[in-house]
C-alpha cells in the first residue's frame, strides 16, 4: 500500500517557527485506532476532527488505520462521509481537499455489537486484513467512546475475543477510557478492576481532556520555567486562589447523563482538581510520567476531606432556573428535555476548600463551576496578600487591589499580571494595570485542541497527561462524603439561581464570609 503522504503546510504562526526549547521529536508508530463508539458523537465532534488535524500536521504514524467500531450498518464510504462531515463542522482548520482524500482513506468501519459474543470476530478478521494490506505491525489503540456502562463489556469482549496479551509490548495495545470512571469510587473500581483484568496500568491511558488543553499544559511551565512565581507559590505570599470554569450552555441533550451526575461528579472530580493539583502540586524532579503523576496525586492526597456538616459550610450546589443566554430567554433546568421536573441535580457548585500541608496551609482555595453562568470562561487566579498598610495603601478606605495572577485557561488563552502602577503626573496616585498575555497575538494560528495532543501522546506511548487508577480513586474518595452528605439531604431545599447569572448568594456568602470576593472571569 502506497503510505499516507506527509503533508508539509506552510509554517503559518510564531509557534511553528520557533525550535526553541524544543525537545525531541515526537516518535509514533503504526497503528491501527479502534474506536468504539466510532458513530457517536465524540468521534464525530472530537477525536476524527483530532485525528485529521495530527494528519495536516504530519503527526499521524506514516502508516496508520483509523476504524469506527459501532451498531449501526455503515459501510466505509458512509463513514467517510460521517468524518468529513464532523472536519467540516468541528476542525479547527478546514478540510483540504486534497489533505481529506488522503485521510479519508485511512478510515474504516465494522458493525458490531458488544452484547453479541460473536461479534468482535468479524472486527478481528477485518482487522488483520486491514493490517496485512496496509503492513501493519498490528499496534492497536481500542477507544472506548461509549457511555461508562459498556466500558466493562466492551474490554470483557475485547478479552474473550484474545484481542489483547495483558503487558505485552510488541505489537503493543493500549486501551483510552473516556471518563465518566464510574458513578461513585465502587463503581469507579469495579471498572478499573475490570480493566486491570486485561490490560496493565501501562497500557491504559484514562482521559481527562482538560489535561491535553495547552493553557492547562501551560501551568506547570509557567510554575516551574520561570523564577518569578514558584518563590512566591506558598502560604507565605498567596492570600488564596480562585478556579473558575464556567458555562453558558445548559444541559442540552445530555439530561440522561446529567440527571445521574451533576456539576460534582461532572467536572470537580475530575476537571477541576487536576486543575488544582497542577496549580498546587511541588514541583516534579523531573519530567517523567509517573514523576509528575505522583506529585499530582499528592496534592489531591493532600486536600483536607469535607465531610458531615462541614459539607454545609464549605459547598454549594444550585441549580439553574429560568433566565437568560446572552440576552435569549431560556428554560430553567427542571424544565430542560428529559429532566425530571422535580430533579435535585446541581448544576452549579462552589466549594472551600483546604490543602493540608506545609505550602499551603492557611490558604482557602475557592473552586466553581456551573452551566448557564452569564460566559464561557475558565480561569485560575492567584491573589497575592495586600500589601502592608502604610505608604501607597495607608488608606484604609481605598486600599488597593492586592496583586493578582490570572490564568486563562479557555477562551482567550493566556495569563495576566495585576500591578499597581503610578498614574502619570504630580501626584502620587497608583491605578492597577495589567500586563497580559495572549496566546492568539504572540504565537498566532489556532492551538491544537486537547483530543490532538491526548491522541498524539497514546500513539508515542506517554502516560503524563492521563489519569492514573490511584488518581481516579483518590479524587473520588475525596468528593465521596460530600456526595454522601447530599444524598441524605433529599428535602432541604435546593438553592436556584437564574440562567446567565453568577451563581446563587449563598455562593457569594461563602467566599464574602472570610471578606474576599469572587473575581468574575
Ligand atoms: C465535559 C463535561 O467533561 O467537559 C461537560 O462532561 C462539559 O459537561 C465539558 O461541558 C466542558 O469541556 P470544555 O472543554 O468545553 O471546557
Amino acid at each position: 500500500m502506497p503510505e499516507s503522504p506527509v503533508l508539509n503546510p506552510p509554517k503559518e504562526s510564531l509557534a511553528e517557527q520557533l525550535e526553541v526549547g524544543e525537545t525531541l521529536p515526537i516518535a509514533v508508530e503504526p497503528a491501527s485506532i479502534v474506536i468504539f463508539g466510532g458513530a457517536g458523537d465524540l468521534a464525530h465532534r472530537k477525536l476524527l476532527p483530532a485525528l485529521y488535524n495530527l494528519y495536516l500536521d504530519g503527526l499521524l504514524p506514516p502508516r496508520a488505520a483509523i476504524i469506527g467500531v459501532g451498531r449501526k450498518a455503515m459501510t466505509d464510504d458512509a463513514y467517510r462521509e460521517f468524518a468529513k462531515d464532523g472536519i467540516k463542522q468541528f476542525s479547527r482548520r478546514p478540510l483540504d481537499d486534497r489533505a481529506w482524500q488522503a485521510f479519508a482513506a485511512d478510515l474504516f468501519f465494522v458493525t458490531a455489537s458488544i452484547d453479541d459474543d460473536a461479534s468482535l470476530a468479524s472486527l478481528g478478521s477485518r482487522l488483520d486484513v486491514i493490517e496485512h494490506e496496509r503492513e501493519l505491525p498490528a499496534n492497536r489503540i481500542y477507544y472506548l467512546a461509549v457511555p461508562s456502562s459498556l466500558f466493562v463489556p466492551t474490554v470483557k469482549q475485547l478479552h474473550r475475543a484474545r484481542f489483547v496479551a495483558k503487558g505485552q509490548e510488541r505489537p503493543w495495545a493500549r486501551i483510552i477510557v473516556e471518563k465518566p470512571i464510574g458513578h461513585d469510587l465502587d463503581s469507579a473500581r469495579v471498572i478499573n478492576d475490570a480493566i486491570a483484568e486485561v490490560f496493565d496500568e501501562r497500557q491504559i491511558y484514562r482521559i481527562d481532556h482538560y489535561l491535553g488543553k495547552e493553557t492547562v499544559q501551560n501551568i506547570l511551565v509557567l510554575r516551574f520555567a520561570n523564577s518569578i512565581f514558584e518563590p512566591l507559590f506558598n502560604q507565605k505570599y498567596i492570600d488564596h486562589v480562585q478556579i473558575t470554569v464556567a458555562e453558558t450552555e445548559g444541559v442540552g441533550t445530555r439530561a440522561g447523563y446529567y440527571e445521574q451526575a451533576g456539576a460534582l461528579r461532572d467536572m470537580v472530580q475530575n476537571h477541576m482538581l487536576q486543575l488544582l493539583a497542577l496549580v498546587a502540586m511541588e514541583p516534579p524532579y523531573s519530567l517523567d510520567a509517573e514523576v509528575v503523576r505522583d506529585e499530582r496525586l499528592e496534592l489531591i492526597k493532600a486536600l483536607r476531606r469535607i465531610e458531615g456538616q462541614a459539607v454545609d459550610a464549605c459547598v454549594v450546589r444550585a441549580q439553574y432556573s429560568a433566565g437568560f443566554d446572552m440576552g435569549r430567554p431560556v428554560v430553567g433546568y427542571r424544565e430542560e428535555p428529559g429532566v425530571d421536573p422535580n430533579s435535585r441535580t446541581e448544576t452549579y457548585v462552589a466549594l472551600q476548600i483546604w490543602i493540608d500541608n506545609w505550602r499551603w496551609a492557611g490558604v482557602p482555595f475557592y473552586l466553581r463551576t456551573g452551566k448557564r453562568l452569564p460566559k464561557r470562561a475558565s480561569e485560575i487566579s492567584v491573589q497575592l496578600k495586600e500589601v502592608p498598610p502604610i505608604l501607597f495603601n495607608a488608606n484604609t478606605s481605598a486600599k488597593l487591589d492586592p496583586n493578582v495572577l490570572s490564568i486563562r485557561i479557555q477562551p482567550d488563552e493566556g495569563f495576566a499580571l495585576g500591578i499597581s502602577s503610578k498614574i502619570p503626573g504630580p501626584r502620587a496616585r497608583v491605578y492597577p494595570v495589567e500586563m497580559d498575555f495572549h496566546y492568539g497575538t504572540t504565537f498566532g494560528g489556532t492551538s491544537p485542541e486537547a483530543y490532538e495532543r491526548l491522541l498524539l501522546d497514546v500513539m508515542a506511548g506517554d502516560q503524563t497527561l492521563f489519569m492514573r487508577r490511584d488518581m481516579v480513586e483518590a479524587a473520588w474518595e475525596w468528593v465521596m462524603p460530600i456526595l454522601d452528605r447530599w444524598s441524605a439531604q433529599t428535602s432541604e431545599p435546593l438553592p436556584t439561581c437564574p440562567a446567565g447569572e453568577w451563581g446563587p448568594p449563598e455562593a457569594d456568602r461563602l467566599i464574602e464570609a472570610t471578606g474576599r470576593r469572587w473575581r468574575n472571569p
